[in-house]
């Protein structure tokens, strides 16, 4: 409980530190099927077709930060699409963070799902409802990474928190440099409402829009191994001995709207938590316990 609260208090810091704007294009670049990427003016759209999906990858790696993001998911007739946020190391035994957007027929609710690979194994699902229209105008979506834990946000709205609860011997990402990936693609075999609906091509293109890319993490250089040990030495390299905002020690008094928004968000918008599904696995995942 006393970790727990820790953790909390911590993640807390994130929403005090105004993150830096940056330049799209300094930061990102086109990694599958740059015709299907349109920019007009701020806006980056992002097109699905019967021809391809499409998507941007950032030119760094990064290590604990925060990575913000404005969307305004595919309208009308999303079913069989996904539009995908999410940060990824690489390799077989990689580390990711995801927001997936789950599409559906007109007038349906999107769902999103949110999922935390470490070392390469995910099934850490949990899959909400939002409170607005997402198609109708541009919503933050935030994923926060520090020392202390994991937290999706949605207009500062705090979703999921994953609390670092190495102690216990439960896996936390915290070695690999993950870089932010965002994509929109075909998933109708699964998507919506479990496979059962297909992808209307002739309501194509599907298309998403992404405006405000804000990243304020560690920056890994590509070029120098050595600044990944397998240690925990790995921030400090990174940061040459400066304690970065998000690990910065707990502030003095818990913000109980955030917690109570979190626990909001929980009663009336999760509609799936992977912790909770005892017919999925033998032995239920150590975090799902206290
Ligand atoms: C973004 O950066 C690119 C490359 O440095 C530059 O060409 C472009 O003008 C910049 N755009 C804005 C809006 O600052
Ligand atoms: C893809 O869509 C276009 C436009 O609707 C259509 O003309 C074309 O035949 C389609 N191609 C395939 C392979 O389905
Ligand atoms: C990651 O998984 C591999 C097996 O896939 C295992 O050998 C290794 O010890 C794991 N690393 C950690 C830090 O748990
Ligand atoms: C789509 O709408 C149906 C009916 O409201 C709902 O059961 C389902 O959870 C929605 N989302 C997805 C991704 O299927």
């Amino acid at each position: 409980m006393e970790v727990e609260f820790k953790m909390f208090l911590l993640c807390l810091m994130t929403l005090l530190k105004l993150a830096i704007s940056a330049n799209f294009s300094e930061l990102f670049q086109p990694n599958w099927a740059p015709d299907h990427i349109v920019s007009e003016g701020d806006i980056l759209k992002l097109k699905l077709d019967n021809i391809s999906g499409c998507g941007f990858a950032s030119r760094s790696k990064y290590i604990f930060g925060r990575v913000d993001v404005q969307i305004k998911l595919v309208e009308g007739d999303s079913a069989g699409t996904v539009t995908a946020f999410y940060m990824s190391s690489e390799g077989p035994n990689h580390d990711e963070l995801d927001f997936e957007f789950l599409g559906n027929v007109s007038g349906e609710p999107y769902l999103v799902q949110t999922n935390i690979y470490v070392n390469g194994t995910g099934y850490r699902e949990q899959r909400h409802t939002l409170w607005f229209d997402p198609t109708t105008d541009f919503h933050s979506y935030s994923l926060l990474w520090s020392h202390g834990c994991i937290m999706f946000l949605i207009d500062r709205v705090p979703i999921r928190i994953f609390a670092n609860k190495e102690e216990d011997g439960i896996p936390y990402p915290k070695t690999q440099a993950m870089g932010i990936y965002i994509s929109v693609w075909n998933a109708d075999d699964w998507v919506t409402q479990g496979g059962r609906v297909k992808t209307n091509w002739s309501h194509a293109p599907f298309v998403s829009a992404f405006q405000s890319f804000e990243v304020d993490a560690c920056e890994i250089s590509q070029e120098s191994d050595e600044i990944l040990p397998k240690s925990d030495g790995v921030a400090r390299k990174c940061s040459k001995g400066v304690e970065h905002w998000w690990d910065k020690p707990a502030m003095n008094s818990l913000n109980m709207h955030l917690s109570h928004q979190l626990k909001w968000v929980r009663a009336k918008h999760l509609v799936y938590d992977y912790c909770k599904d005892t017919l999925r696995f033998n032995e239920m995942p150590r975090e799902c316990s206290g």
